[in-house]
């Protein structure tokens, strides 16, 4: 039983057999809040010891921002038993009053009046983990994805995504979307790319009939809430998607992942150049928002950015710092060009010229990541829009242009990411989009609901989808997408 004084009533001396601890977390003060009060003030926080030096300066981080708070203890007047449990990892609350800060590297500390364990970490073990307060590489961290929460690079990472799927809601919301949640079951392939994991109760052993399965059908996690998200824009007007989509590509690169969240507005009565519009203001808003709402972390990351770099060779440093990089997508335009001119710029340039792509460029190819590296980073610098692809590389939904070799698509690609946001215009027109879905071979049963919807006021209509992680990739400066969700699905792996 724990004895608590003056805790809300000045008076009173009250016991508590079991909510101590919530007592405790209801009175906390957050860490960011406490680093902005002045000197005098009494305050209790709960967090994780960072590190402890002389037995005196604690360290303390409790997530709700990157700077910890300097706690200084009178280990004197602290017994022993408690004292030889405050060590790194383990979670401490201390009660004190807010001093001015003696030591460099804050203004203000806490003097410890009272300090209660609340979780300890024994420190032969933290010795072989990531929380042994030293440089641990990237690879590392991932095998410890439990405790990689802890370090200052993730917590500035995850910090910095919350915001942004917060922001993702706030710019459709304030713009007049309706946020749809569509399956994550599905039957049909909405890309047709045939790159789905299967969902099913059928055993091996016995019969495998898709009629016995748990829906009567064959069922699939889902590559995109594109198709939904139709029918829903055909009667809401504007509405917008943002979930977890499933790929089961066994492509193992740094800017894959099998599960990843992907952000899909879809506008009726909108053609190409409303999508286009939409997603480069939905991106420069997004950037814009962690801008103005995540300084700290994204300080941090630029400075750590910038000592990375110094390891490497100099032709391969940013030449743009990431304030500077975020900066340039907010005020800069995207440059808008068409498939075809972009191709015959890739044909003019001298890395073809000098034999240096490895695929070969010419009209009618899906273009390769190194294209669109030359063309964002070498040729404009810049975000680039690329529209009216051939429809032969695009998926079947996307509206015939009247040239019959292209289709109304766009990806946006960005520096250091590459492709960013891929949508299109519709087909909206029924018979057009029958002939499409059969030529794609997509079974008439999985998308007849689909095909009905243009029978019955149908309107021109686009969307796109704005793959979530590789936003945060672009926004936090990290080079693999496995660094920026907090427990990444990739081929043979998923841990945690
Ligand atoms: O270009 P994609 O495949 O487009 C669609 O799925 C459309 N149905 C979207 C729409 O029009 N509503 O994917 C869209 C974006 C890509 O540009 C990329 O940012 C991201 O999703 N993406 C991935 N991100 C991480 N891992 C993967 N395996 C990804 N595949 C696509
Ligand atoms: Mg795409």
């Amino acid at each position: 039983m724990f004895v608590v004084r003056n805790f809300g009533n000045k008076n009173s001396k009250k016991t508590f057999p079991c909510k101590f601890y919530l007592i405790i977390y209801m009175n906390r003060i957050k860490i960011k809040n406490a680093l902005t009060f002045k000197p005098g003030k009494e305050v209790t926080i709960c967090g994780w010891v960072r590190s402890f030096r002389a037995n005196r300066f604690v360290a303390m981080n409790d997530g709700s921002c990157l700077a910890n708070i300097q706690v200084v203890i009178d280990y004197e007047n602290l017994p022993e038993t408690v004292l030889n449990e405050i060590s790194v990892g383990a979670a401490i609350s201390v009660k004190g009053i807010i001093e001015e800060s003696q030591g460099r590297g804050q203004s203000i500390e806490i003097a410890a009046n009272e300090i209660k364990v609340i979780g300890t970490a024994n420190p032969e073990e933290v010795e072989k983990t990531i929380l042994q307060p030293k440089k641990h590489n990237l690879e590392t961290l991932r095998e410890q994805a439990h405790l990689r929460f802890r370090t200052n690079l993730f917590g500035a990472i995850f910090r910095i995504r919350h915001h942004l799927a917060y922001a993702v809601h706030k710019y459709f919301n304030d713009n007049g979307y309706f946020y749809l949640h569509t399956p994550i079951i599905t039957g049909s392939d909405a890309e047709g790319a045939g790159e789905m994991f299967k969902v099913t109760t059928l055993k091996p052993e016995g019969n495998l009939d898709p009629e016995n399965d748990f829906f009567g059908k064959e069922t699939h996690l889902t590559v995109s809430g594109q198709l939904e998200a139709e029918l829903g824009a055909l009667a809401l007007g504007q509405v917008y998607t943002f979930g977890p989509t499933f790929r089961a590509e066994n492509s193992n690169t740094t800017r894959h992942l099998a599960e990843f969240w992907m952000i899909e507005p879809e506008i009726a009565f909108g053609d190409l150049n409303d999508n286009i519009s939409l997603a480069e203001d939905c991106l420069k808003y997004l950037v814009n928002y962690a801008l103005k709402n995540c300084m700290e972390d994204l300080t941090f990351l630029k400075e750590r950015e910038e000592k990375e770099d110094l390891q490497r060779p100099k032709n391969l440093r940013s030449e743009l710092n990431l304030l500077e990089r975020l900066n340039f997508v907010s005020d800069n335009d995207f440059i808008k060009i068409s498939y075809t001119e972009a191709i015959k710029i890739l044909i003019n340039s001298k890395e073809n010229k000098k034999k240096k792509f490895k695929y070969l460029v010419e009209w009618g190819i899906d273009l390769q990541s190194e294209h669109e590296k030359f063309l964002v980073e070498k040729h404009f610098k810049k975000p680039v829009v690329i529209f009216d692809y051939p429809k032969g590389v695009k998926a079947f939904y996307m509206r015939e242009n009247d040239d019959d070799k292209t289709v109304a698509a766009m990806d946006v690609l960005f520096p250091g990411i590459g492709e960013i946001v891929g949508g299109s215009q519709r087909e909206e027109r029924y018979d057009v989009l029958l002939k499409k879905s059969k030529e794609f071979n997509i079974p008439q049963e999985h998308i007849w609901w689909y095909l009905e919807t243009r029978k019955f006021g149908t309107v021109p209509h686009a969307g796109f989808g704005l793959g979530f992680e590789r936003l945060i990739m672009f926004i936090t400066g990290m080079q693999n997408i496995r660094d920026v969700i907090p427990f990444p699905r990739t081929p043979k792996n998923a841990e945690f």
